[in-house]
């Protein structure tokens, strides 16, 4: 495992990357006034509400709440992992990501190594595909034509112990990369063999197009061994995290209209042949729910296909359990059966295209799907189980994000099973909390908003503050905020959400940072200085009325009685209310 990467390397990193730069190579931006505009990459939308800002160094969408600092984009258009994000844009400006406690065992070089001999093993089997007449026919009799061999780099593994063994590893490191990355066995005698031998092979590749992985069919059934044979988990292999053939679907769409999640290899490749370009498929597993976030970062609508049989509504029920906490606005999941002893691949050179697309438009709606099985064995016609039903489905529905889906589906479960069910979404129905909004709270939001948007303004204040022990909403926030701040002066305003990312907070800070606050330099300077000069105003306040209610008390001790004494006769004070004087505002 590579260590941590240090966050004030992160912090430089995104004070020397421009986000408009990162973002224009893969968006077309227009310039609209300070910010850059474009139609949204992440949602389907007709006029443009995605919006980069150079100055705060991020970017939001207006239409569906999208939004973070350049290695956030970079890690939902590119889809990377957090750590080759931040090694992408390294890369860009120069620098060396340097990992806190060392790189053991030098991970990242390892795991360049080990891509490497993944790509030699493709290419491989590839060229033993064109020297094998039965591997060939195998394909021909499945009906794959050439150009889609090509497209999913599909190759043969020859009957053989140790053919793809003597052709690459050719010394010890190579043996031991052949087998870190999963392409032998190990028999009991400690010997090393092929794993795969006279099957055919589907490369399973990463979000960069990287083989990672592969599976290998038999090419007679009942040859002994299992039909699919896949590489097992590997440094650069986890199966619940990967979806066959995602690269060839980006490959063929700029922006994913939708994607098909079937069981199959087979089905895959079947349909994209057949122009279904958006299949992909779960590797021999359930659908995780990392399955469930790959996907939707993708597309905004998902189709899983499953059989109509037990198994199939079973494997359909486990997608359910994994997308419902992904049921963001916006995002839509559906459910199409293939009828019996039929798969996709069976369907679509059975019915064509325009049947199996016809297939898709009659999919059930993930709803109903969702009522159908929670009322499975049900009678709906008694008050139990009515009540049974409820039961059932509340902690589900309970896992759904606040939204609207979310509001419907309780809506549904309400109509069914005509009871009340748990609490609507926040967004629409909770009430405001309590003290959501005294007159002193926007003060501390005011400051907050100012630093966000212009993290440099820290540094206008210099400790100790006054205003730290005052008693009121976002206050610590606000405190630990500054020191952030003044820790790290090159901080950005995306940079800072980053660090705050993952926080309770950080959804209040995103939309304080998005708020249109138009002020310039010496504008902005002055309002957070008065903001702040109004909060150590309150705290003296707050110091007072203390004072004042420990000297009722009787309980004044010397000391006290002397700051007492001191702040009555400060000049902002009134000294007959014992009140502090409002200051006039700046006009
Ligand atoms: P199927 O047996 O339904 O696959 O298994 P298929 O694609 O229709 O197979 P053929 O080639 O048309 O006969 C569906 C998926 O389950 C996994 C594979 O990912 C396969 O594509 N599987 C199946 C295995 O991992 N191992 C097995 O032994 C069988
Ligand atoms: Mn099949």
């Amino acid at each position: 495992m590579a260590g941590r990467i240090p966050e004030r390397f992160i912090d430089d990193l995104l004070a020397r990357v421009d986000i408009v730069d990162v973002i224009q190579e893969r968006v077309t931006l227009k310039k609209a006034g300070r910010d850059w505009t474009a139609r949204c990459p992440f949602h389907d939308e007709r006029s443009p509400s995605f919006t980069v800002s150079p100055a705060k160094q991020f970017y939001h969408c207006f239409g569906c709440g999208a939004h973070g600092s350049a290695i956030r984009f970079l890690m939902d258009y590119d889809r990377l992992e957090f750590p080759d994000a931040i090694e992408e844009l390294a890369a860009r400006v120069g620098l060396e990501v340097p990992y806190e406690g060392g790189r053991k065992q030098a991970p990242r070089e390892d795991a360049a190594d080990l891509y490497g001999v993944l790509a030699e093993a493709a290419t491989f089997f590839r060229t033993q595909l064109a020297r094998s007449d039965t591997a060939r026919d195998y394909f021909a009799r499945r009906g794959l034509d050439e150009a889609i061999l090509a497209r999913f780099n599909l190759g043969y593994a020859p009957d053989q112990w140790d053919a793809l063994k003597s052709a690459l590893g050719t010394n010890t490191a190579r043996l031991a990369l052949l087998e870190k990355a999963g392409m032998l066995s190990i028999g009991e005698r400690g010997g090393k063999y092929d794993r795969f031998r006279d099957r055919v092979m589907f490369p399973i590749l990463d979000r960069r197009g990287r083989t990672i992985a592969f599976g290998g069919r038999v090419l007679v059934k009942d040859d002994g061994g299992p039909k699919y044979l896949n590489s097992p988990e590997t440094p650069l292999f986890h199966k619940g995290r990967e979806l066959f053939g995602l690269w060839q679907v980006r490959e063929a769409h700029s922006k994913i209209p939708r994607l098909l999640v079937v069981e199959g290899y087979m089905d895959v490749i079947a349909l994209h042949q057949y122009g279904i370009t958006q299949a992909v498929a779960t590797l021999g597993t359930a659908t995780t729910s990392d399955h469930a976030e790959i996907l939707f970062r993708n597309a905004a609508d998902v189709y899983f296909c499953f059989d109509g049989d037990r198994a199939g509504r079973q494997a359909a029920w486990r997608a359910v359990e994994s997308v419902l906490p992904r049921m963001r606005d916006g995002r839509q999941a559906w459910f199409l059966f293939v009828p019996d002893g039929e798969d996709p691949d069976s369907l679509i050179r059975k019915e064509g295209l325009d049947g199996f697309e016809a297939r898709l438009r009659d999919a059930t709606p993930l709803s109903t799907f969702f009522f159908a099985e929670t009322g499975r064995d049900i009678n709906l016609a008694h008050l139990d189980g009515k009540a049974r039903l409820a039961e059932r489905a509340r902690p589900l529905l309970a896992q759904i994000p606040d939204g609207a889906f979310r509001d419907l589906m309780h809506g549904e479960l309400e109509r069914i099973a005509g009871v009340a069910t748990a609490t609507p979404s926040a967004a629409n129905a909770r009430p405001p909390r309590p003290n959501a909004s005294p007159p002193q709270r926007s003060l501390v939001r005011t400051a907050v908003a100012l630093l966000v948007q212009r993290p440099a303004l820290a540094l206008e204040i210099e400790p100790p503050w006054t205003f730290a022990t005052l008693r009121q909403p976002g206050v610590t926030l606000l405190v630990e905020l500054i020191r952030l701040c003044r820790e790290r002066p090159a901080i950005t305003t995306g940079a800072l959400l980053e660090h705050m990312a993952g926080r309770e907070e950080a959804a209040a800070l995103h939309k304080l940072a998005t708020m249109d606050i138009v002020f310039g330099d010496d504008e902005g300077r002055a309002e957070f200085r008065g903001a702040i000069a109004q909060l150590d105003a309150q705290t003296a306040q707050q110091r007072l009325d203390d004072l004042l209610q420990r000297q009722r008390e009787g309980a004044l001790d010397s000391v006290e009685q002397d700051e007492l004494r001191g702040l009555l006769k400060t000049p902002h004070i009134d000294a007959k209310t014992a009140k502090w004087k409002p200051r006039a505002r700046r006009p």
